[in-house]
């Protein structure tokens, strides 16, 4: 199954979730396809390619622009941490020139070339991830169109909780015109909450009040290990400490959550 990680405000932790969900079911045996769908390539660096190395490669953007039936299968490429993530994790990455595609919106089923890149390709994987831009326009039509569910990450503070609302409202109102009539929100996933912040504690309620059981616990903690694994493009497990081995159990339920869903599809 799909899944697109998608809030319409930046920094919400879509690409810190992506990566971690993708390393938590990577280190129990699953294969995990993740889709890097933003122009700023931050989940391409985060698994081992920074510019120099995107540069010879066939990116998201070659494969949506071909709009070919499973075309997606010649950008795939293995993140590059360590064994034994590397034969587990696989990367379709991003350029800063997949912006290239956002003027070509305007053509007849254009929305639909990520779908037609993917047909087939996923079948390999027993998860595939698409990191979104935060934005609600072509590139996460895309995303939205080729997917079967959608995970959003939030801040508990109030333009990360509307831009999960807008989300759900995009999905309600045009999920049908990109050819997923049954798209919905499948997730809401609370990052970098803070629980001696009152204010963080008001959103967390009028999370679970907009979204009910939809929001996945635990929630993730705000830990300056994870921004470190982010700086350095490297897992979480490659950290030391004992707020690692709390992130990782708290990925790891997270993960448990995501295979019950995907096991029901
Ligand atoms: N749980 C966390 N703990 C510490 N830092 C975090 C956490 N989640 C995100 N960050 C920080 O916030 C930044 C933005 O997160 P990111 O995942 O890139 O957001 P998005 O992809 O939604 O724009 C990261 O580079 C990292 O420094
Ligand atoms: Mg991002």
């Amino acid at each position: 199954m799909r899944y697109s990680i998608s809030n319409h405000k930046g920094g919400a932790g879509k690409t810190t979730i992506t990566a971690c969900l993708a390393e938590a079911l990577a280190a129990r045996g699953r294969r995990v396809l993740v889709v890097d769908l933003d122009p700023q390539a931050n989940l391409s660096r985060r698994l081992g390619y920074d510019g120099e190395a995107l540069a010879g490669l066939v990116t998201v953007s070659e494969v949506v622009k071909a709009d070919e039936f499973g075309c997606a299968a010649q950008a795939i490429t293995a993140c590059r941490w360590a064994l034994p993530l590397t034969e587990q994790i696989d990367l379709i990455p991003s350029r800063f020139d997949l912006e290239n595609r956002i003027p070509e919106a305007g053509q007849l089923g254009a929305h639909m070339r990520l779908a037609r890149a993917l047909a087939g390709v996923t079948d390999d994987y027993d998860v595939t991830l698409l990191d979104c831009p935060p934005s609600l326009g072509h590139l996460v039509q895309l995303a939205f169109a080729a997917s079967d569910g959608v995970l959003v990450p939030v801040r508990p503070e109030y333009d990360y909780v509307a831009g999960a609302v807008r989300v759900r409202e995009f999905l309600a109102e045009h999920a049908a015109n990109l050819a997923r009539p049954g798209l919905t929100v499948a997730g809401v996933l609370v990052n970098e909450q803070d629980r001696r912040r009152g204010l963080h504690g008001f959103h967390v309620e009028s999370l679970a009040e907009l979204f009910g059981d939809l929001v996945w616990q635990p929630s993730i903690p705000s830990r300056s290990v994870l921004a470190e694994a982010i700086d350095a493009g490297e897992p979480l497990r490659a950290q030391n400490g004992p707020a690692v081995r709390d992130l990782t159990a708290i990925f790891d339920e997270l993960a448990d959550r995501l295979e019950k869903l995907n096991a029901a599809a």
